[in-house]
């Protein structure tokens, strides 16, 4: 950047900051130095160096039984992630419009084995998403598509915009993509706090075809829904939406919206469950009826980002249903607040329950991070971003960071593998150990250091059993086991699962 281009920037800066800071007085007394810092990031860019090792250690915070760590620093304004069949993580830097790779760790040392550029010259890319042969990427102004190998984890073809000219002025620039149900659903948000938007492709979720054609508005009155994800269970897109500000420290809600197709969700007029909103409200009663309701409500100003259903990660009970979402971390309050990632555990009765699952970002208003995305990785952990030291934590259930091996690429030497390719091993792996959570297997016998202490013990069965035979064994056991109705598919993968480990 030239000496001029610098200063531009930090006189703008000055002037953004003088501007807010006044706004915050005049509404609700003074801000913390942690949300000017906040401020900043959004609006420049601010950052800070990855925090140490042991500052790390001493306050990010994990629930009983997991171990968190850095995966990788360096990566100025890393926004969303996702990791590859291959087991690498795919991440976009929005301030240097870049795509890049960070390989998978092979050699177990809990840390990436090196950063590849995949694209250059983005504009200001915020999310990603795997689909059948591509990678969908969204810019601010546009959506495109990379053919891109997932197993070697090279791009095929020349990246490819497939909707361009998409509105980015004013606030809320970034965009976020899923694909569901054959569509493209785009998250363009508002172009203000509150406001009656000119351009109706604002404060909206869009849908298209997957080749970009067919816009349409898919759902109405969302401020900034940066997060989208798909349950598992019931097939329905969730969307995390960011509440307006300046109406003081604890309201609205943030919100947790599930996505309807032709629904609106209230923004400008309306404010979390229904509440009129006081610049806009008047007149618009009918839409206290009319418009959906969040599902959930987070704290006001916590910004929830990015959303994950957890699918495959190994995680203990009470994640059956259950989702990890990133809070950015308030700017818009006297006290910081967010700067965290919780999880939601749907009950029975559709209720939802949050509790804190990397904590620790925050302390006394002195914050060494921002959660920004959530990605499930092939090794059973799940990878969360941070796009404010530029960091990807690592989090992962019953494993020690640094004892983290790619079984696969270690195990594919072994002669009773012969038959599989290492992604064939890889996928049998992760599908039996699955199917060993699913199954009460672990309240009989003690494998790999979990189960019942006074069970049959499975070490050492590949001295005794090939593939096939192990297979097999599962379709009549000896008695006290059951026999479960396994097809050989199921079977197959039990099998890897129990002699790889
Ligand atoms: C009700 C208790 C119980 C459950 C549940 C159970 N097992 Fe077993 N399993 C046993 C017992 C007991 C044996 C030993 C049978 C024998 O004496 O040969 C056994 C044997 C085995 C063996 C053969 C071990 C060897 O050394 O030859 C394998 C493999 C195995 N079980 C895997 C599983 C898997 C996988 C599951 C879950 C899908 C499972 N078991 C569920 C009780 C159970």
């Amino acid at each position: 950047m030239s000496i001029l281009k610098k200063l531009l920037w930090a006189l703008l800066a000055l002037i953004v900051l003088l501007a807010i800071v006044l706004v915050g007085l005049l509404s609700f007394g003074p801000l913390s130095i942690a949300s000017i810092k906040a401020i900043l990031n959004v609006a420049i860019g601010y950052s800070v160096e990855a925090p140490a090792a042991s500052t790390v250690a001493e306050r990010l915070k994990v629930p009983a039984g997991f171990s968190v760590g850095r995966y990788a620093e360096g990566l100025p304004k890393v926004r969303f992630i996702e990791v590859s069949r291959g087991g690498d993580l795919l991440a976009v830097l929005s301030r240097d419009g870049q795509l890049v790779l960070l390989k998978r760790d092979a050699n177990g040392d809990a840390r990436h084995d090196g950063q590849e550029l995949i694209l250059d010259g983005l504009k200001g890319p915020n999310d990603l998403e795997f689909y059948r042969d591509w990678l969908y990427i969204a810019e601010t102004n546009a959506v495109g598509r990379l053919p891109f190998d997932q197993e070697r984890g090279v791009a095929t073809g020349p990246y490819q915009r497939i909707i361009t000219e998409l509105p980015d002025s004013g606030n809320h620039r970034s965009k976020s993509i899923r694909i569901y149900q054959g569509k493209l659903l785009l998250s363009i948000g508002s172009t203000c706090n509150v406001c009656i938007e000119q351009d109706k492709r604002r404060a909206t979720i869009m849908s298209y075809d997957l080749d970009g054609k067919n816009g349409q508005i898919y759902a109405a009155g969302l401020r900034n829904s940066v997060g989208l994800d798909v349950a598992p269970w019931d097939n329905q897109v969730y969307a995390t939406d960011n509440g307006r500000d300046l109406l003081g420290d604890d309201y609205p809600v943030c919100e947790l919206n599930k996505i309807e197709r032709g629904k609106s969700y209230g923004w400008p007029y309306i404010n979390g469950f229904g509440d009129l909103d006081p610049d806009f409200g008047a007149g618009q009663e009918a839409r206290q009826q009319s418009d959906v309701q969040p599902v959930f409500g987070f704290k006001a100003h916590n910004a929830p980002l990015g959303i994950r259903f957890i699918r495959r990660a190994h995680m203990p009970e009470g994640f059956e249903r259950s989702a990890l979402v990133a809070l950015h971390g308030s700017w818009n309050r006297s006290k910081a607040d967010g700067y965290k990632v919780v999880s939601l555990h749907w009950a029975e009765d559709g209720s939802i329950s949050s509790w804190d699952f990397l904590s620790g970002f925050e302390l006394n208003e002195d914050v060494i991070g921002r959660p920004v995305d959530i990605a499930e990785g092939q090794d059973g952990c799940v990878y969360i971003s941070d796009d404010y030291a530029g960091s990807i934590y690592r989090v992962c259930y019953q494993q020690a960071q640094n004892t983290l091996v790619d079984l696969a690429a270690k195990k594919i030497e072994d002669k009773q593998f012969a038959s599989l390719s290492t992604e064939e091993l890889r996928v049998g792996i992760a599908e039996g150990e699955a199917l060993y959570q699913q199954y009460p297997c672990a309240s009989c016998h003690l494998f790999n250091g979990e189960g019942e202490a006074g069970g049959k013990t499975l070490d050492g069965l590949s001295s005794r059993y090939s593939m096939a035979q192990l297979a097999n064994y599962f379709l009549s056991p000896n008695a006290p086991m059951p026999a479960y109705p396994l097809d050989i598919a199921k079977r197959r993968a039990l099998a890897i699962y129990l002699l790889a480990e």
